[in-house]
């Protein structure tokens, strides 16, 4: 049964529930992190750090220290001596806080887009090398806009197939799913560990197992999943990943994103964009192009490094808090939240799975009115986001996020639809 036909459960009053939320934060373990962001002037309930988190509340010191000590401290000398290595140090510390990934095999560049493309195209290249006569990718025919428009493109470039694979609205893909639609023609298959919509955990080891038995590659967008449930992708055996870094991350907008290749690939890793910084040795002008080893070949050009300053500082806070304490507070928001909704907007739809172990950090609730009732509630500070064609997103930003904030911005969104 789909979450959207499940029965809702029998509920506390909207008064009751009210009530409630003052109490879950106080025994919130992790309720003295929400202090620990900017507060915003007329915010009185985000509901949409699943898009852009918020400003962690050392950032702008610490980009002020950064001006003045590294940037104009060491002016031209802080590539040498700080900021050549930033982008796999950085990577390190997401891929030990949040990704269950050893050292060396995480960096930190460019946008998920580019990236995207990097590894699909890698991955084409790999397997072409192995094997031919593969002739296949696979992705969700409602996958992220910017992953389908990738694969398409390279699909088109290289005279390949795009096998699309249908998912009910309210899930995403399933180990039965990707059995059903990979087999020897495979490359690669592309999918999201949480989606964009529907915020549908994939069983990722599952799913993993199934595309590489029939010897294609996966590659995981985890830009909804980072930062807000636990992955374990060394475990998990998987291939390659991806993710932004300015949802649960906190990078701010434009924050560079983070590609994860597991160390098997790296002998075979061939960045379709072999820019300077990604080679051996980047001063020393050479001629042809000889990759740096291993992960941090996949840089091209000159890393954000001004950007990765604000990312640091909620990567700190992640290692602070522990994604385990993370992912039992998502779990507490979403379960509340989806409680007030039942309440208080009877006839949504609730989108998203209602079993907290196959969902992130978000629900998406759908309901006729809901884009203009999200314009309503944005000139009112209460910011969830509209998802076509009658989604409201709810975002629950674990570290952030206050169960009495959540109870504000859903009995206002429930005033709005109606
Ligand atoms: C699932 C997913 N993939 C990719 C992207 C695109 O990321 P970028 O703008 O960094 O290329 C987004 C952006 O929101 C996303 O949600």
């Amino acid at each position: 049964m789909s979450s959207a036909d499940s029965p809702a459960p029998r509920h506390a009053n909207p008064a009751e529930l009210r009530a409630r939320a003052a109490s879950l934060d106080d025994a919130d373990a992790l309720a003295a992190y929400t202090a620990h962001f900017v507060p915003g002037d007329d915010l009185a309930a985000y509901l949409d750090g699943n898009s852009l988190g918020r400003p962690v509340a050392s950032v702008p010191a610490a980009l002020d220290d950064f001006v003045r000590t590294e940037w104009s401290g060491r002016l031209i000398r802080g590539w040498d001596e700080l900021w050549l290595t930033r982008p796999a140090e950085l990577g390190d510390r997401i891929g030990a806080a949040c990704l269950g990934a050893a050292s060396g095999q995480t960096i930190v560049a460019d946008s998920t887009s580019v990236l995207i493309f990097k590894l699909l195209r890698a991955a084409i290249a790999a397997q072409h090398a192995a094997d031919p006569d593969r002739d296949e990718l696979v992705m969700l025919s409602d996958e992220f806009p910017t992953d389908r428009f990738i694969l398409e493109r390279l699909a088109d470039d290289h005279g390949l197939t795009v096998r699309w694979v249908d998912a009910p609205l309210d899930a995403g893909i399933t180990p039965e799913l990707a059995a059903a639609s990979v087999g020897p023609r495979t490359i690669a298959a592309l999918f999201s560990g949480v989606a964009y919509r529907s915020s549908w955990w994939a069983d990722m080891p599952a799913v993993t197992a199934v595309v590489q038995a029939a010897g294609a590659l996966v590659i995981w967008d985890c830009s909804h999943a980072v930062g807000s449930v636990p992955l374990e992708l060394d475990a998990w055996g998987v291939d390659y990943a991806v993710g932004c870094s300015y949802k649960y991350l906190n990078g701010g907008p434009g924050a560079p994103a983070w590609a994860y290749v597991a160390a098997r690939h790296h002998e075979t890793l061939r960045n379709p964009i072999p820019g300077w910084l990604g080679a051996a040795a980047p001063f020393s002008m050479t001629e042809g192009y000889s990759p740096a080893p291993g992960v941090a070949s996949l840089v091209s050009g000159t890393p954000p490094i001004l950007n990765m300053v604000a990312l640091e500082q909620m990567v700190r806070q992640i290692e602070k808090a522990g994604i385990a304490a993370i992912r039992e507070k998502s779990i507490a928001l979403t379960s509340y939240a989806i409680e007030l909704v039942d309440v208080l907007i009877p006839a949504a739809v609730v989108s998203t799975p209602r079993d907290p172990a196959r969902r992130g950090s978000h629900l998406t609730i759908d309901h006729p009115n809901s884009a203009l009732a999200v314009e309503r509630l944005w000139a009112q500070g209460v910011i969830p986001d509209f998802r076509h064609p009658s989604g409201v997103r709810i975002g629950l930003s674990p570290l952030s996020t206050s169960f009495v904030e959540v109870e504000r911005g859903i009995r206002a969104l429930a005033e709005a639809l109606a």
